[in-house]
């Protein structure tokens, strides 16, 4: 691990352990689930458990408890085993998690039930996340117990179980400066993929081949994995939110909506393009593009401290609802319509949501019931969209059209700062670029410099 982060992880813990005070706080790793048999589906790490030790093996927790005499930074991982690590891949085993991972004390995940009762001991707080493992849960309220059941030797057992997440995905949502870097890496590889997917894109292609595209850039820049199922949804797929089977012939006229991001580093990236296969917008298909694009303009402008991610809704709700009367999609007047949410059969799904290590990133989106202000380091997407499905009650030219234009946004002090800049979004700059499309067979054109 890199010296830098090394001092980050570390720098993360010694903020959460003095919110923890006289307390003491369990993070179990991510849990391994099967595939089928004995094939077990790809691990990742959970992510509040790499946040603070940047350490990705299964089979491992982390125990903070400030003052404790052995160490105040415990993890319990997997030993050293020879013969399994043939089969698995290498291991830091105990030596390596203090050595490699700057753990003060390190045990055998197999002694973690045994050592428990005894962590567990003389500490009022306990900060866990019930709920995530029954198995897990089951484990630490046995550990409770056992201490309940020795008070009578006058040894102090938990009287509260808090959230550990209170106070960590509190920290997870500001960002630093190195975490903003990272998204901005992850946005740098996105758009790499998107703009490949824009240059082959066409009819004739299916939308798997895009997909297959996006992929091969995610891992050929070795980032490890996308942050989500990737959405290559043409023509109508493209009115399916969570559109996944990415199995249609694409085909002359089509729209294409792109929603693909890199996870690099544990970090997400989240971005969503949609443009036409052939190369040139079709007039409906335009009028509702700029819709669309003028509403994430302006809500991205919303994007400032103080201001709340209702009001960047409220911002691409105002020029969505008011482009969707103009058109006649909808019945007008404005204010009205947007009143009574009559704009929702076609604009169903909130702006933003925060990114960072997960594509849906913690934190909470309200504080004491208000919408939560915006503060510098947070980060959020913008994404508005239209869907006009095939039988939606619209005029036929609009049916079966579906857009969405997305970007991530960090709020800085005085305002935001685009963290997937410089991906194609104009309708002009769609239009230049995908006319320059050659046929396959011929070197793709370069991509276009950075603005
Ligand atoms: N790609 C998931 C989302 O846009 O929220
Ligand atoms: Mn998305
Ligand atoms: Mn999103």
């Amino acid at each position: 691990m890199a010296p830098q982060l090394q001092a980050e992880y570390a720098e993360r813990r010694k903020r959460f352990l003095g919110e923890l005070t006289d307390g003491i706080a369990i993070v179990p790793c991510a849990p391994s689930f099967i595939r089928n048999n004995d094939v077990e589906h790809e691990y990742r790490q959970d992510s509040d458990f790499y946040y603070l030790t940047g350490f990705d093996e299964p089979e491992s927790v982390l125990v903070l408890k400030p003052g404790h005499a052995d160490g105040e930074y415990i993890l319990f991982v997997r030993e050293r085993d020879p013969e399994r690590e043939v089969w698995d891949g290498r291991r830091a085993g105990v030596d390596g998690a203090v050595t490699k991972f700057g753990a003060e004390a390190a045990y055998p995940i197999a002694e973690f039930d045994k050592r428990l009762p005894e962590l567990l001991s003389d500490v009022r707080r306990l900060h866990y996340r019930l709920g995530q493992d029954p198995d897990f849960d089951r484990r630490v309220v046995a550990g409770v117990q056992n201490v309940r059941r020795r008070v009578r030797t006058g040894v102090v057992a938990p009287s509260e179980i808090v959230d550990s997440a209170v106070s960590l995905h509190g920290m997870r949502l500001r960002k630093s400066s190195q975490e903003l870097s990272a998204i901005e890496r992850a946005g740098a590889i996105t758009r790499s993929a998107h703009l490949r997917a824009m240059q082959m894109a066409r009819p004739g292609r299916h939308e798997f081949e895009v997909e297959a595209e996006i992929l091969r850039v995610f891992r050929q820049s070795g980032a490890e994995r996308p942050a989500y199922g990737s959405i290559v949804g043409s023509g109508p797929n493209a009115t399916i939110l969570h559109h996944r089977r990415n199995d249609r012939l694409m085909q002359e006229g089509d729209l294409v909506l792109i929603d693909a991001g890199v996870e690099l580093d544990y970090y997400a990236s989240d971005v969503t393009r949609t443009f036409p296969v052939s190369g040139r917008f079709s007039a409906p298909q335009r009028e509702l593009y700029e819709l669309v694009l003028q509403a994430q303009l302006e809500a991205i402008d919303a994007v400032k401290p103080g201001a709340t991610m209702v009001d960047v809704h409220d911002a691409a709700v105002a020029v969505l609802t008011d482009g969707m009367v103009k058109l006649g999609l909808i019945e007008g007047p404005c204010e009205k319509a947007i009143e009574e949410g009559r704009y929702k059969p076609y604009y169903m799904h909130k702006t933003s949501h925060w990114l960072g290590m997960d594509v849906h990133d913690v934190g909470n989106y309200f504080v004491d019931k208000r919408p939560r202000p915006l503060e510098p380091g947070m980060v959020l997407t913008v994404e508005p969209g239209i869907y006009l499905a095939e039988d939606a009650e619209v005029p036929e030219a609009y049916r079966g059209i579906g857009i969405r234009i997305e970007d991530d946004i960090a709020v800085t002090a005085d305002g935001h700062r685009n963290l997937t800049p410089n991906i194609p979004k104009s309708p002009d700059e769609l239009e230049a670029l995908l006319g320059a499309r050659t046929p396959e067979g011929q070197p793709p054109p370069r991509e276009p410099a950075p603005a």
